[in-house]
């Protein structure tokens, strides 16, 4: 385990008694310089013997102290010091009847090479300290006149006036307030950043990911665990460090099972394939499993943020009601919650549930799972049903006009061989024009009917889409509309009926040149994919227009949905025709906008 160079402090293979009572049993602690390193462990498990340890106050039956590499003599207890050790124990070791100021100067006698300074000057000196710390205690005040809070944070102080390359604090964090609490952990961080190392012996695990770096778990007299805090939820540290082993057994063993068997649980729901993430009761996120990590782009330090970070300001109604539910302390399940990632805008099902330690509620775990997909598919499915009603509506509204179209069109060539008046016989003609019109209207509606039946051919798609290409080539040319195509299919086939692959393929196109009429790029490109195991067709048409606004998208599949409207040539037929035809042919058709503008029409075909 050595490390040489990095370790301030090594303790290996510690034995110590009081008495016939041992106290420490075989333990081993390495403090790093630089590290905030907790010490946990139940009462009597040996922490403040192992402290006294490094402070020289006891001396260990046998084992090895090395400090910066030095090996110290057991015996020479005053050597601490001189390593620039400092202790702030469970017990109040001030002078009950000196200042504040003082109580801190005093610390500073070394500094001071003796020389008298009164005690104003001394006060002075402490309150600028305090002032730069935002510490509100008043330098002139009686030691014996302040809470513990107050005392906590003067001795911290005192200890940091001298040299000190490791500060042990024992269970004294514990009673600082709030506000002392939050001044405290800044000034070790930033004195930890200078290279000073703390041992931090406190019962506070909620706060452990906040403040440490690293963590040991000390059980009857040994260290059982030390780990990186990140290796470690709060969770599993509050069971490792409090669940009671039958001392009559091997106590190595028995650990090693107990966190087995939570590293075990642990690994599950790391790799759910879920998104799922755990809340402590300050709403911070205690543990977030990989599947979560990776979707939402969570690097390392997760452990230090809130839920309301990691949703981030655009969740601001999210945050709300996962809030409501974490504080309920009861189940919920949210449908179809609106959610922006850095996937993008997802629809999510969102289930919070409380994690209960006996009756007490210790945390939350929040389910997050992405239905975008089932939405689409869902959405698909709603506009076939809607598309397989209207054919069947069509097809029977088709046979009802086409018989008395039939009839009224004889009775016009009937009228048009008995009229000799050339006025008369022009109305004849726009009449049958209409007519003809309303019959086209009338079997593009038949199309929708899914029984209608056409032949179908094995056909190579690169090649019909060069001819249609081709055959576009000059009106495009007029419209400036620049036409490209990128082949990637040239052996697959897929089976269709040509006229109606054209149908589709020449919409989608008149689309893309009625949405650029002051011309633009068309790019046509197709490519061999998997769906599943099974080979498709993709084609991808995409233009550089003004692309479809987001709450049009779901509609342009439907029957007469147009924004050409007033312009007598669209009917809004075009986009649900196609749709109906690839969906015949086994395919599916949808639209994108292009991130970069304009819009994509992509349709997928059974390959062969
Ligand atoms: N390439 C595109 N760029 C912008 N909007 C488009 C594009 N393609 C389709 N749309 C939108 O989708 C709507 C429906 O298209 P669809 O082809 O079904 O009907 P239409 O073109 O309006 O009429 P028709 O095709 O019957 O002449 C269009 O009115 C238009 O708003
Ligand atoms: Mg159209």
């Amino acid at each position: 385990m050595s490390n040489s160079g990095t370790w301030l402090v090594e303790l290996r293979n510690i034995y110590h008694s009081y008495g016939s009572v041992p106290s420490l049993n075989g333990a081993s602690l390495y403090i790093k310089k630089g590290e905030i390193h907790a010490l946990v462990g139940e009462h009597g498990a040996g922490k403040s013997s192992l402290a006294s340890i490094i402070t020289g106050d006891i001396i260990p039956a046998s084992g090895h102290i090395i400090f910066d590499n030095q090996p110290i003599h057991m015996h020479q207890s005053q050597n601490s010091l001189r390593h620039g050790v400092k202790a702030v124990y469970q017990k109040v070791l001030l002078n009950r009847n000196f200042t504040v100021g003082e109580c801190i100067y005093f610390a500073n006698r070394i500094v001071n090479h003796g020389i008298w300074i009164n005690r104003k000057k001394m006060e002075q000196v402490a309150s600028n300290l305090f002032m730069h710390y935002g510490i509100r205690i008043d330098s002139k005040s009686q030691i014996s006149s302040l809470n513990i809070s107050e005392l906590t944070v003067v001795e911290i102080f005192r200890c940091l006036q001298t040299e000190t390359n490791l500060l042990i604090i024992d269970e004294r964090l514990d009673y600082l307030s709030t506000e002392h609490y939050h001044i405290i952990v800044k000034l070790l961080r930033e004195r930890v950043s200078q290279g000073l190392a703390v041992l931090l012996i406190t019962h506070k695990i909620e706060d452990i990911h906040d403040v440490a770096n690293r963590v040991s778990i000390m059980k009857s007299g040994k260290i059982v665990v030390t780990d990186d805090v990140r290796n470690i939820d709060k969770f599993s540290l509050l069971r490792l460090t409090y669940t009671q082993f039958n001392r009559s057994q091997d106590i190595d063993e028995e650990f090693r099972n107990f966190n087995n068997l939570l590293k075990y649980n642990e690994a599950i729901l790391r790799f759910l394939p879920v998104n799922l993430l755990v809340t402590d009761l300050q709403e911070k996120i205690a543990l977030v499993n990989n599947s979560c990590a990776e979707y939402f782009n969570l690097r390392d330090d997760y452990f230090h943020i809130s839920l309301s970070e990691f949703l981030g300001s655009s969740n601001s109604d999210v945050l709300d009601m996962l809030r409501e539910a974490l504080h309920s302390g009861e189940e919920r399940t949210y449908y179809r919650v609106k959610m922006i990632t850095p996937q993008g805008e997802l629809i999510t099902n969102i289930k919070t549930m409380p994690i209960r330690d006996m009756n007490m509620v210790i945390g939350n775990i929040i389910i997050i799972e992405d239905i975008s997909e089932f939405e689409k598919l869902q959405d698909k499915l709603i506009l076939s049903e809607k598309l397989a009603s209207i054919g069947l509506l069509a097809a029977g509204v088709a046979h009802e006009i086409n018989n008395p179209l039939e009839i009224i069109y004889n009775y016009l060539v009937f009228l048009k061989y008995n009229i000799a008046d050339d006025n008369l016989l022009k109305i004849i003609d726009t009449i049958q024009g209409e007519m003809t019109a309303i019959s086209d209207i009338v079997s593009n509606l038949v199309t929708f009917s899914s029984k209608s039946i056409t032949e179908l051919e094995l056909l190579n798609i690169d090649s019909i889409l060069k001819e249609i290409i081709d055959l576009l080539k000059f009106s495009a040319m007029q419209k400036k509309i620049k036409l490209n195509f990128l082949a990637g299919t040239e052996q697959s086939r897929v089976r269709l009926n040509r006229n109606e692959f054209k149908q589709v393929i020449l919409n989608v196109i008149k689309n893309s040149f009625e949405a650029m009429p002051e011309g633009g790029n068309i790019n046509i490109s197709t490519l061999l994919i998997k769906i599943g195991t099974a080979p498709f067709v993709r084609i991808v048409v995409s233009d550089t227009g003004p692309g479809i606004p987001d709450y049009q998208l779901k509609n342009i599949f439907l029957p007469f949905y147009s924004t050409k409207k007033g312009q007598e040539s669209n009917l809004g037929l075009g986009l649900s025709i196609s749709y109906s035809i690839v969906q015949k042919f086994q395919g599916t058709m949808s639209a994108y906008n292009n991130p970069e503008g304009g819009c994509s029409i992509i349709i997928e075909l059974p390959a062969i």
